[in-house]
């Protein structure tokens, strides 16, 4: 797949094949993302792999899924997440960053994954025993896709839906967001 395929066939994928993701993978979803750009290269993220499914159902129980495609159900659930975490104040741009590098890496190996800012952070930072001095900033659920979703060109509504087992989700259309040279086209 070239780059550009990969970057517009990545969709937010939240019902899951239960077969586990091999570690190694696990692992070089990691390794590949620590190249994502930072704020003055200070590479302020650190991550928890969770793959051990008594983790793994820890944290199903501290995320939030898009209403509009609900809590993926037993036995649809993600097989592994990265929650990523910074040390102090929570810091977000870097993280995000970090975030879309592991996504792009993990679609790159036919993996699903979906990002997650939603996050019950106190009963998290409990539960993986993540220490008071650090934030969790964002969860990303991983596994292998069992989900039938689509991109259209929309400018108008935004909004993700759900129409006969398709996660629908809109763009914005490239007109609607380019401007060249200077605001008034
Ligand atoms: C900062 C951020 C936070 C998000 N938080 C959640 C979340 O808590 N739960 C969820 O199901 N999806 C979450 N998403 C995924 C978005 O819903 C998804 O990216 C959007 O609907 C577009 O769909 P796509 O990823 O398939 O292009 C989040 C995405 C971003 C960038």
């Amino acid at each position: 797949m070239d780059a550009d395929a990969l970057l517009k066939s990545r969709r937010s994928v939240r019902r899951y094949r239960q077969d586990p993701i091999p570690l190694a993978t696990l692992r070089e979803i990691v390794e590949v993302a620590r190249y994502a750009p930072s704020g003055g290269n200070r590479q302020p993220w650190e991550v928890i792999l969770v793959h051990e499914p008594e983790v793994v159902r820890e944290v199903f129980l501290d995320v939030a899924w898009h209403p509009a495609v609900g809590a993926p159900p037993e036995g649809k659930r993600p097989v592994a997440y990265v929650v990523v975490i910074s040390e102090g104040k929570p810091r977000v741009s870097d993280c995000a960053s970090l975030v879309t590098y592991m996504l792009l890496a993990a679609h790159a190996r036919g993996i699903g994954t979906c990002w997650i800012g939603s996050i019950k952070t106190a009963r998290l930072a409990e539960a993986l025993q993540i220490p008071d001095d650090y934030s969790i900033v964002f969860v990303v659920s991983l596994g292998y896709p069992d989900e039938r979703f689509e991109a259209y060109e929309n400018a108008a509504d935004t909004s993700v839906t759900l129409e006969g087992g398709v996660v629908r989700v809109p763009k914005r259309p490239v007109e609607a967001i380019l401007h060249e040279n200077t605001f008034r086209r």
